[in-house]
């Protein structure tokens, strides 16, 4: 059955995109953990698709038995490019289409791309139009809060829909805050009022506790950095959520019973380990597809950075740690986990 966002009963719990991160190899490994997550591609310049880059076209590969709903991430700033670009994707069978107006780069912004087409909103909604003109699977926008202030939010949003946005993931930060600061989730429940179509909020979940708190009467909570060496906490939150979410009122706020939800209490280093030991086989797998996908060379150097992230928090760890991003063949690293 064809993907809609607006069918989903449970609130959706999606895998942020992530440029550098979220490749296939991330997001299977967390689609084996916790099955019910949204994955979205890294974002893909939609120039490079529409003229047939070699490389970005691999970035489209996904695995459709273990990753639906599978949503592809663009950037651009060309409609006809986004037309040629949303063609070629929904032929790869991918289920939905997202397009990047929140990335502050500066190299990105500079092009008109990415956060800069929130202070060009008649751009981004022809964009949107241009995307939802070429292609029959959903096509739906991850921005910020706005530019330097929150006052545009909603018509940015409003004007969106209008031109055929089926959902929104927002993050609670404006492009001028970048990355600091506390992320903002009130104007994303301002804006769900406001709007007819799935809202999902984004930024700065950190834990099972977090999600529950903040979906408040929203349809979604997007997770990113905290799942670095912790795929597991995605599993985590899509149970909370199945345990502690019973219904919606009126107004479409969740009605949470929090109480049901475990808060784990400090782990000794031995837990720790003990957890980590479990965990060794689904790392192993994360260093399979690494290797498949990227070939043995790239795929160990860029699970460098994971395994960096899982290998932490017990006696001995930065021993383990510092030996592994040493470590060149698939081989070395596969015995170093397992001699744990
Ligand atoms: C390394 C990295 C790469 C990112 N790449 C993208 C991207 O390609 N597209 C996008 O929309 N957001 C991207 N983001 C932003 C995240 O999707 C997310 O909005 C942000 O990290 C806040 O969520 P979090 O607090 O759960 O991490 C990236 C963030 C990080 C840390």
């Amino acid at each position: 059955m064809a993907f809609s966002w607006a069918t989903t009963r449970r609130p959706i719990v999606a895998l942020a995109p992530m440029a550098g991160v979220t490749d296939a190899s991330y997001r299977q490994l967390i689609k084996k953990v916790a099955p019910e997550t949204v994955v979205f591609t890294e974002f893909l310049s939609t120039n490079a698709i529409s003229y047939g880059s070699e490389r970005t076209l691999k970035m489209l590969e996904f695995d459709p038995a273990v990753e639906r709903p599978f949503i592809v991430q663009i950037f651009g700033s060309d409609p006809q490019k986004f037309l040629e670009a949303c063609k070629v994707i929904e032929q790869t069978g991918a289920d939905g289409i997202d397009i990047n107006m929140g990335c502050p780069a500066a190299k990105i912004v500079s092009s008109c791309y990415g956060s800069a087409l929130m202070r060009n909103p008649v751009l981004a909604a022809e964009l949107v139009a241009a995307a939802c003109k070429a292609v029959s699977i959903p096509v739906s926008v991850k921005t910020r809060l706005g530019w330097d202030s929150r006052e545009n939010l909603i018509p940015f949003c409003k004007a969106l829909v209008d031109a055929g946005a089926k959902a929104l993931s927002i993050h609670g930060r404006r492009y001028c805050d970048k990355f600091t600061g506390k992320a903002d989730w009130e104007p994303i429940y301002a804006l769900k009022k406001e709007v007819n179509v799935p809202v999902i909020g984004n930024g700065d979940i950190a834990s099972a506790e977090d999600a529950l708190r903040m979906i408040r009467n929203l349809d979604g909570v997007m997770i990113g950095r905290a799942t670095y060496g912790n795929p597991w906490l995605m599993r985590e939150i899509a149970e909370a959520f199945n345990e502690c979410l019973l219904s919606r009122d009126v107004n479409g706020e969740w009605k949470v019973e929090s109480g049901k939800w475990k808060v784990p209490g400090e782990m000794t280093s031995d837990e720790k380990f003990g957890i980590f030991r479990k965990r060794v086989p689904f790392i192993l797998d994360h260093c399979d597809l690494s290797v498949k996908y990227k070939g043995e060379k790239r795929g160990v150097l860029e699970m460098r950075r994971h395994l960096g992230s899982y290998v932490k928090g017990f006696d001995g760890a930065k021993e383990l740690r510092m030996k592994l991003l040493t470590l060149e063949r698939l081989d070395e690293v596969q015995s170093a986990l397992k001699s744990v």
